[in-house]
């Protein structure tokens, strides 16, 4: 029986951060995994696209990175942006789901460093481009910082941002009438 929540798979990648989420940590420089669209709505400059591919892209000109990696390829993401730090030690700053820290390869990838891990006290609603819709997933989500050292934060969330997460809808449609999508 469907929940009407957001699950995570494989067709479901397309699953944006609400704008007040990014603002608590921003601002950012570049977004390697986004679309034009959501660019603008977080206001970040520098982006790429599934088309740009940002697993190919070179991070290490930017300063501050914001990470919410399509969820097929959180790994990869990863790895690049553990690459990039060691190069340059930028701030990056990534989105997962909390089970990503239990699985081995997350391990593996962030052995050599650590991440400051920063927890919410709520799940985060997204906000879905695929079925436009802004139910909380059904999975929690937290966002780590690669850094040296290990380290955690929690923070609150406030109240669920429904009506922030509609004005990013509303933005997101303004903008694509604008761009005539
Ligand atoms: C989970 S969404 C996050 C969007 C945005 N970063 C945010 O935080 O709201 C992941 C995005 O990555 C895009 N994407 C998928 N594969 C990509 C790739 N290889 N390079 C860049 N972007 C990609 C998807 O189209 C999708 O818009």
């Amino acid at each position: 029986m469907s929940t009407g929540a957001i699950s995570f798979n494989e067709q479901n990648f397309e699953y944006c951060t609400p704008k007040y989420i990014v603002d608590m940590f921003g601002p950012f420089d570049y977004d390697p995994a986004t679309t034009k669209d959501q660019a603008k709505v977080l206001g970040i400059e520098n982006y790429s696209t599934i088309e740009t591919n940002g697993l190919k892209q070179d991070w290490t000109q930017f300063e501050k990175i914001w990470v919410n990696p399509p969820s097929y390829q959180t790994y990869e993401f990863l790895e690049k942006a553990v690459k990039t730090y060691k190069a340059v030690k930028n701030d990056i700053y990534f989105l997962s789901p909390i089970s990503f820290l239990t699985a081995k390869k997350f391990h593996k990838i962030t052995d050599s460093l650590g991440v400051k891990l920063f927890i919410p006290s709520g799940r985060i609603s997204f906000f879905n481009q695929l079925h436009h819709n802004n139910q909380p997933p059904e999975f929690g989500c937290i966002i780590l910082k690669i850094q040296t050292a290990n380290e955690m934060v929690f923070f609150n969330l406030g109240y669920i941002k429904y009506w922030d997460i509609q004005t990013d809808y509303k933005l997101i449609q303004n903008q694509a009438k604008a761009l005539q999508y």
